[in-house]
């Protein structure tokens, strides 16, 4: 099949490239002159500055020029082509609703070069893999009908990607969703995705474009209210109830088989660029139908309550005192294996860590430094001047005061002999995600420790 993906961020780019992997011909297109000239080098520093994805730069390097191209000129790829997957950015408006300016800027281009095609005789498919409102698909067909586009169909076919593992995801997902009007486009997108149809693991689910674009939605914000729930009640169990352990009344838990394990880590706040987003969008379609959204607002407020409120229990539980102190901050991104800053924890972090007056805070992040020092720009707050960047944990722990662990990097499990090794108690070590699991050895050394999920660990000294 001949695809175009509009759109190479980190759905775009990994759908163009799992597609090329599987054969067809797949021409990536971006508005970014500069992304589309860094991905066309097939080199992997150039591709991973923008989408740093395990196993991504290889199929690049092995697909490029063969059955995956990268062009800033779409006009010149419309022609035979059998379907347009729409990969662009639906940030949230201020008042939780999806900002379609993206997305219909790019649809209206693409319609405007629909429609003046020659191969009108070839039926060509226009699927959105960006998560959309419910009825885009809708309004992506009356564009394409306003500019008299021939012979076309509108499909939605959401994306559940996760960053960090995409690319294997891509390659065997839980399900494909595709939503269509037509049979003629279910035809279409089967041959797309022929590799999964009728595949004894994946479910390959056909239904309405409405339907799909709920389905989006639905599983996003339940994901979020999942891990909501062990965060606003597991954990709070854990950390006010004497002699409860968390990991244990998970595990008791979650052994029943009804019940998710995935969710049930509690940490400081789920971040990643959709899952604030969607609920925001969720919660302001349903508000539109005078439907109540008590619940959605309250995974949502947990979420970002979350993500701070471990410096507040540092203050009130430990005494810890941030004003001119020096704080190391572990793991930017918002999670282990990407260098995606959207909405990662470590934003809120390092905002509440600079209005408590600290001195300096030492940033570090296997993947995600360079990223996060363009969010914390200083000529957008000159506070950011207060952020140096490391190139290792150990780099970040020297000298400082405490340090605080806001993301789930493996590397951070050896944790507690490099404080051990680096900084010498008095000594605070708060800890976002439970990532230390050898936590008893540095309390006894006289180091303090709080987690998330659990009381505040004095130092033996002071027990
Ligand atoms: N990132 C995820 O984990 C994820 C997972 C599932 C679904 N989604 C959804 O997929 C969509 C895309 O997300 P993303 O993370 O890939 O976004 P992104 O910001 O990484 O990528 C979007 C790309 O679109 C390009 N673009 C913007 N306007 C354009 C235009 N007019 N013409 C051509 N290209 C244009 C941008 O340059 C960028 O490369 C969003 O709706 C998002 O909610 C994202």
């Amino acid at each position: 099949m001949k695809i175009i993906v509009l759109g190479t961020g980190y759905v775009g780019l990994v759908h163009a490239a799992v597609c090329s992997e599987y054969g067809h011909e797949v021409y990536a297109y971006d508005n970014d002159a500069k992304k589309i000239a860094a991905f066309s080098s097939g080199q992997s520093e150039q591709i991973e500055t923008y989408v740093n994805e395990p196993g991504l730069t290889n199929i690049i390097k092995e697909t490029l020029g063969k059955y995956l191209f990268f062009s800033t000129d779409l006009k010149s790829l419309i022609e035979g082509t059998d379907a347009v997957f729409l990969c662009l950015p639906t940030p949230p408006n201020l008042n939780g609703s999806t900002n379609l300016v993206f997305y219909d800027a790019a649809a209206e281009y693409l319609a405007e070069i629909a429609a003046a095609r020659q191969s009108k005789d070839k039926r060509i498919v226009f699927a959105n893999k960006s998560t959309v409102p419910i009825g885009t698909a809708r309004h992506l067909q009356e564009i394409m009908n306003t500019h008299k586009v021939e012979n076309f169909g509108v499909a939605s076919n959401p994306e559940f990607l996760a960053e960090g593992t995409a690319v294997n995801q891509a390659r065997k997902p839980d399900r494909v969703v595709v939503g269509c009007d037509h049979e003629a486009d279910f035809r279409i997108l089967r041959r797309v995705y022929s590799q999964f149809v009728n595949h004894v693991r994946i479910k390959y689910i056909e239904t309405t474009p409405e339907t799909a674009e709920a389905i989006k939605y639905v599983a996003n914000t339940m994901l979020l209210t999942y891990i909501s729930f062990w965060n606003g009640v597991g954990a709070k169990i854990g950390e006010k109830f004497p002699n409860v352990r968390i990991d244990d009344l998970r595990m008791g838990v979650t052994s029943d088989d009804r019940i998710s394990k995935w969710g049930s880590f509690v940490s400081n706040g789920a971040g990643g660029s959709c899952f604030g987003k969607d609920i925001a969008s969720l919660i302001y379609q349903l508000r539109n139908m005078n439907v109540s959204t008590k619940m959605l607002e309250a995974s949502y407020e947990v979420n970002e309550y979350q993500k701070v409120y471990l410096i507040e229990r540092a203050v009130t539980e430990c005494g810890f005192k941030f004003n001119n102190k020096t704080v190391a901050v572990l793991g930017l991104a918002f999670k282990k294996h990407t260098n995606d800053m959207r909405d990662a924890s470590s934003i809120k972090v390092i905002e509440s860590l600079l209005g408590k007056g600290v001195a300096k805070i030492k940033a570090y992040d296997p993947l995600a430094n360079e990223s996060a020092r363009a969010v914390f720009d200083p000529s957008k707050n000159i506070l950011f001047e207060k952020i140096e960047y490391y190139p290792t944990a150990k780099a970040a722990i020297e000298d400082s005061h405490a340090l605080f662990v806001s993301s789930d990097c493996e590397e951070f499990r050896g944790l507690s002999r490099t404080v051990e090794d680096t900084v010498s108690p008095p000594y605070l070590v708060i800890d976002g995600r439970r990532m230390i699991p050898d936590f008893d050895d540095i309390v006894s050394k006289g180091y303090g420790y709080l987690a998330v999920g659990s009381m505040f660990m004095k130092p033996d000294a002071e027990n």
